[in-house]
Formats: C-alpha cells, structure tokens, sequence
C-alpha cells in the first residue's frame, strides 16, 4: 500500500499544485481530500499554466485517476468548468478518469450568497473568505442537512434543491441581504445533475481496492495547517480539516492507509497569507514588495482564487515545527527558493517572546499569536540566480545553509526544492 499525502504547511499557496504534479509521475490515483473551489493550485508545464480549483492537479498526468473526495465541497458548475477547461487544454476528462464521490457535498448559489452576507455582517472582523460558499456548505454538513453528490441520482433532487434554496433565503432575510429565487437553481442543478451523473461513485472503495492492489495513491491537501479549522489560527481559517490526516476521513480510508504513508509538507521559502488574522512574521514596506513581487510573473503573490495580493512575510520556524508535528510530516518540499535570490540577508524565526518568556513551542497550538514576538536568527543570503540548479551541490553554499536551518529547526528532512514554477525546476535532495 502506498499512501503519499502532500499538505501544506503554512497558509495555503505553498505551491502544493506544483509538488503534487511531480509526485503524479508516478501515482495511479491523485485524490483532493477537502475544501472546494477556495483552493487555486497551479501546474506550470512549459507555456501551459493550469489553475485547478476542484480538480486533482495529478489530472495532468495521462496515467492518473482523479478522485475529488467524500471531505470535499463541490460547486458543480465550477466542476463542469473546469472540465472543459482541462478538455481544451488536451487533457482526458471522462468517467474513465474522474471520479466524484457520491458523500462530496454541493456548493449551490444559495451557500454563495450566504457567504457574502455572513461576511458582510461580520463587518471589521470580517474573516476575508474566498466567497466560494465554503463555510456555509460545510455548516449544512455538519447541520445534516446538506445535498450530497449522490443525491443528483435521486428523482426528488430538484425539489430538495429548492427547499434548500427557500430555507437559506431565511437565514439570507435575516441578514437583509437579497433573497434568490428556488426556480432558476432547480433548472440548473438538474442540469448539472445530469452532466455529471456519471462520474458519481463511492471512490472510497475503488482507492480501498488501489491500496490493497500495491497502486499509489497521491492525496492532495487543499488550504494549509494554519487554516484547518481545528489546528490553524481560529477563527481566521477555512472550515475543513486541511492537514495531513484529513486525508483518511476525506477520502474513507481506515487507519491501515497511513502505516507507511509519506507525508510530504509544502513549505514555501518564506511566509504569506491571504485573508485576515495573525501572522507574527509579516513584513511591510519595499521588502513586502519585493517578496510579494508586482504581479507581472503568474507566481507573484496574489491569490489564484480572487486575485488578491497576499501579505508576506519572513519564514516562521515556530510554526513550521507545529505542522511537522501535526501532520506527521516526514518529508519537506520547499518551494519559491528562487524568490529569496539577491536579498543581502534572510530571517528566519526560531521562537517566539511574550511576558519576557521565550517559547521554542505553542503552549496553545497557534491560538492568540498575536500576543507574541518573533525570535529572529539571521541567516548570510545568496545573490545568484538558482532557478537552473537542478542538483542540491547546484545550490550557493548560503541557500544550502538556509534549507538545512529550516530542516533542522522542524525536524523533518528537505527532499524537494522548487526554484521556478515550471516543472522542470526541481531539485530532488538525495
Ligand atoms: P497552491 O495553492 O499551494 O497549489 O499554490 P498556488 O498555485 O496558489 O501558488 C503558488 C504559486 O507559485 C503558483 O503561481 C506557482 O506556479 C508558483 N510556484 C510554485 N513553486 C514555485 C517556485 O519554486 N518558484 C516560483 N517562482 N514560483 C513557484
Ligand atoms: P489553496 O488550496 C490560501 C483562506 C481565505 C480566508 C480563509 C477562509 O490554494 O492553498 P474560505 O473561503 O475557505 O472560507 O476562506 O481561508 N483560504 C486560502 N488561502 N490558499 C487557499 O487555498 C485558501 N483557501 C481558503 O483567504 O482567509
Ligand atoms: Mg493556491
């Protein structure tokens, strides 16, 4: 049985989609264990740039089977875009290939307005959500009263769709905010429904099956550790579990799975985060823009979802030592190495002050961050250019230095460094 998870480590925009793309060369299956159409993964193959919201990056790969797990949101028509999106790019999009499970829940227009109303009214302390709905349909979820994939299949499936419809409006009235009329969502989800319908399957058998068949299965992590919704910045996070053990729940798998299961952590060279909440390390000014970029390169700091810039900052240890321990991570894919080319110096932060302690670990995992300091160690940076190197001996000697602080401050190994967005710059650390 082979299990790879690939999570990310920090907020989310690791460049998971770039890591999973290279772990798919040689996967059978390639699995989204949670969140929707909040997540923007990019693949980069030479002038063809990919930005997956739902579907598998692994997709790419002719060999692969996507699965988009039972953990999973999912707005059909973002779906059915994306299809195509795929199907004109020359990628295979078929039942042969793609699989929906039947226990995925459905994102509707009524879960969209309901997010832009709840963040409306929060006002100031506005969690900065995508607006993809996702909060709201994980709440019916956990209310059980959500519509499944599978429920396409059912002949009452309009009807309840309009009873959702009429039921959000309530909460929707309440909050002021325009109510949506049932009729036009009923007409357009048995559309879907119908579109769709033969891709609904229960994938937990089927990637059951694969396990016991000695196939390899590449479990795809959306978001990153400090938004899951138990173990990130609370209430600042998405509402699904996004670290590494989501991956059985999301995708059905018993605890067998995850004997022996790579859990590879993406981890970007340096920190960013879209949306609000804490961030101890953020940086402003002429740096800020330095790492974020202008947005003239597709791989500048702003969200693939909403295009929004992202905050940035230096690389927070602390917290990197946090997901190492709570996704079991075994492994480290650093990506964006080549962005930190030129600076005259790096910070790296290796524990935090507050009270006039120092704290190498959370007491409370990363709740009231912001009451504490960054340690920071600094760190000789590199000016060359690293996005040719291809092999770790490649590397200036100070960025060796750096990716081995880091792996030695969270205690896991660095195995992959990313120096460019494209798929071939990779370095595999031996
Ligand atoms: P994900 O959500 O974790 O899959 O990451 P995103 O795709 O949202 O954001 C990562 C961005 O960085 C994308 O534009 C990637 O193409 C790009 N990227 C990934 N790795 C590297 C790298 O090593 N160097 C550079 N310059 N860009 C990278
Ligand atoms: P990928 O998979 C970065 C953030 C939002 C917001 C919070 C809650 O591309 O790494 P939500 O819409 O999920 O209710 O928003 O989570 N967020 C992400 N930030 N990358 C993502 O996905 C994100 N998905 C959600 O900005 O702060
Ligand atoms: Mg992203």
């Amino acid at each position: 049985m082979t299990l790879q998870i690939i999570a990310g480590a920090q907020w989310g925009d690791e460049g998971k989609g770039r890591i999973v793309d290279w772990f798919a060369a040689s996967a059978d299956y390639a699995a989204r264990y949670n969140g929707g159409d909040n997540a923007g993964h990019t693949v980069t193959v030479g002038s063809q740039v990919y930005k997956m919201h739902l579907v598998p990056s692994g997709i790419i790969h002719p060999q692969v089977t996507a699965v988009l797990g039972n953990g999973m949101v999912v707005n059909p028509r973002t779906l059915l875009d994306e299809m195509d999106m795929l199907r004109r790019a020359g990628v295979e999009v078929s039942p042969r290939r793609l699989r929906l499970s039947c226990f995925a829940h459905l994102i509707t227009p009524a879960h969209r307005a309901l997010d832009s109303a709840l963040e409306a009214a929060r006002g100031k302390g506005s969690i900065g959500t995508t607006g993809r709905g996702i909060g709201p349909a994980y709440t019916d979820k956990a209310s059980r009263r959500g519509l499944r994939a599978g429920d396409m299949l059912a002949t009452d499936f309009c009807e309840r769709i309009g009873d959702h419809v009429a039921e959000t409006n309530r909460t929707l009235g309440l909050l002021g905010a325009p109510l949506l009329d049932p009729a036009p969502v009923c007409d357009e989800y048995r559309q879907y429904a119908a579109a769709l319908k033969d891709y609904v399957t229960d994938t937990s058998l089927e990637l059951d099956a694969a396990l016991r068949a000695g196939k390899t299965v590449l479990a795809e992590g959306a978001q990153g550790t400090l938004l899951d919704i138990d173990f990130g910045t609370y209430p600042f996070v998405t509402s699904s579990n996004t670290t590494a053990p989501g991956a059985l729940i999301g995708l059905g798998l018993g605890l067998n799975a995850a004997a022996g299961a790579r859990v590879v952590g993406v981890v970007k060279a340096f920190q960013t985060r879209v949306g609000s909440g804490p961030f101890p390390t953020e940086v402003g000014g002429a740096l800020a823009e330095r790492l974020r970029g202008s947005g003239a390169h597709p791989w500048d700091e702003y969200g693939t979802t909403t295009g929004r810039p992202r905050r940035v900052g230096w690389l927070d240890g602390v917290l990197l030592r946090y997901a190492v321990r709570i996704n079991g991570i075994s492994e480290l894919a650093v990506t964006k190495l080549d962005i930190l080319s030129g600076l005259e110096t790096l910070r790296l932060c290796v524990a935090y002050e507050a009270g006039g302690r120092r704290f190498e670990d959370l007491e409370r995992g990363p709740a009231a961050l912001e009451t504490f300091q960054p340690v920071y160690e600094e760190l000789p940076g590199w000016q060359e250019d690293v996005s040719a190197c291809r092999r770790w001996d490649d590397l200036p000697p100070a960025a060796r230095a750096y990716l081995e602080r880091i792996a030695a401050l969270c205690g896991a190994p660095v195995r992959l460094v990313s120096v460019g967005a494209e798929r071939e710059q990779m370095i595999a650390v031996a």
